[in-house]
């Protein structure tokens, strides 16, 4: 059994060195041949944990790292999972998706294998039925079901835990009709995975999970920081106790539950807007998720009032940025709340100076000499009239009185109520705590 990826982003790189770690015979397609290259190299283009040390196994293996897409003619299945990115309108652009596809018809025109073709590329539902489908059904001169399977196949996988959560999946989802290329891809998954429920549905119904998906993470984290914008302005009111608390609740579950400056990311946010724009487009009023939307941002503003508050006008202040990265263990800054921090700030004139353990070359590459670059944490907080933590690295866990030492005004905006316990000498502002 061959098997072919295409698209080697978190996702496709990340199943695919699984895949060729566990002895599978892999072939991992991107158009990008210097990214290739460096795959092949056993470096992974962005930083992501003991994904090195999985594709470094992976090549040992049968994995192959191409640009040449001609290698998919002889594979059994056909992963595609290329990037949806979004259009100014929210909704997601498909001229990758479509390309991939176009060019899977071409080659499956002239072999005489009878492919899965499974997609992985988050799509809006009726993306599979009135857009891939027709492409591939036209260019191969073949029949979906009967001639190569498609199937509807969403990925739950968060970057930062990227090789655990492809190693061990909560649920896999297959959509499409009941043919035996579902039974065959069945019967995949079930020996990968022999623990985890597998969910066949319809292509609409699998193409939807996701948004459902990613769209209630998206509402856990508006609902929790709205309570803690109120506990902050209630004299003792601590939002992680009652995180915590309600989180026992089997009915509420506590992950997801972390107050912060709002949640950023390349999937959370696209995600939610492709699906108001969907809903939108098919006449249904999305409140819930609007209010949600609307919610995450205004956390931003919400932190640049409270600088303000302190600090009167920004310009010229030296303000710290701590964390770029959209989360922690990742070097990925995008649509990170911390970037659209440092654009408001700099657009009121601030001086800013970050550090961030993995992100920086990524902070660079957006923002260039328009910021400093420091080399520590401590260094970053050195003559600055405010810190704002913004990403919660394990090592700013460590942050104390000393870090603080040389700043120049001891003020500090904790996001991520890292530093609560060290009772800093500092002005000292937990997003969620309402100061007595
Ligand atoms: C998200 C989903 O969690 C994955 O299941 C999904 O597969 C992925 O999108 C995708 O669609 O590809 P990811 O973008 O890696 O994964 O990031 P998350 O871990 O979901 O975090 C998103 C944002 O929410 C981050 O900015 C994070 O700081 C924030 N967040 C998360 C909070 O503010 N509070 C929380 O409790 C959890």
């Amino acid at each position: 059994m061959k098997i072919g990826i295409i698209g080697l982003g978190f996702v496709g790189l990340s199943f695919g060195s699984v895949l060729a770690s566990k002895g599978k015979n892999v072939v991992g397609i991107d158009v990008d041949a210097e990214k290739c290259k460096k795959i092949r190299n056993g470096v992974s283009p962005f930083f992501e944990p003991d994904l090195e040390r999985i594709l470094k196994i992976g090549l040992k293996k049968k994995l192959i790292i191409t640009d040449d897409f001609s290698l998919i003619k002889d594979c059994d299945m056909i992963f595609v999972a290329v990037g949806t990115p979004q259009k100014s309108n929210g909704a997601i652009e498909l001229s990758m998706i479509k390309k991939a596809v176009t060019s899977i018809g071409i080659i499956l025109a002239k072999t005489k294998k009878n492919p899965i073709v499974l997609i992985k590329s988050t799509v809006i539902p009726g993306t599979m039925q009135n857009v891939i489908l027709p492409i591939l059904e036209k260019r191969s001169g073949k029949k979906a079901g009967k001639e190569f399977g498609l199937i509807s196949n969403p990925e739950f996988l968060q970057e930062s835990s990227a090789i655990r959560d492809t190693k061990f999946p909560h649920v896999i989802v297959l959509g499409g009709y009941q043919t035996k290329f579902m039974k065959k891809a069945k019967s995949f998954f079930s020996k990968l995975h022999p623990n985890v429920s597998i969910v066949i549905t319809n292509h609409q119904t699998a193409e939807m999970i996701k948004y459902a998906n990613n769209s209630f993470l998206a509402t856990k984290i508006s609902f929790i920081n709205q309570l803690s914008n109120i506990c902050q302005n209630t004299p003792g009111a601590n939002i992680d106790d009652i995180a915590k608390t309600i989180g026992l609740d089997p009915r509420i579950g506590a992950l997801f539950l972390n107050a912060g400056p709002g949640y950023g990311g390349s999937c959370l946010p696209k995600d939610m807007k492709a699906l108001i724009n969907f809903a939108d487009t098919i006449g249904i009023n999305p409140t819930l998720l609007n209010a949600v939307e609307k919610i995450n941002q205004k956390q931003i503003q919400n932190i640049v009032s409270l600088i303000e508050k302190t600090l009167g006008t920004l310009a010229l202040k030296q303000i710290t940025v701590l964390g770029t990265a959209f989360k922690p263990n990742t070097d990925d800054i995008r649509d990170s709340i911390a970037i659209e921090l440092i654009k408001k700030l700099l657009k009121k004139k601030s001086r800013i100076t970050i550090y961030d353990p993995k992100a920086m070359k990524n902070t660079k590459d957006v923002f260039g000499e328009k910021i400093i670059y420091a080399r520590s944490a401590t260094e970053a907080l050195n003559k600055s009239q405010c810190a704002i933590l913004m990403t919660h690295w394990k090592q700013f866990e460590k942050l104390n009185n000393s870090s603080i030492k040389y700043m120049n005004k001891k003020f500090v905006i904790d996001c991520r109520r890292i530093l609560v316990e060290k009772k800093l000498q500092a002005e000292y502002h937990a997003i969620g705590i309402g100061k007595i």
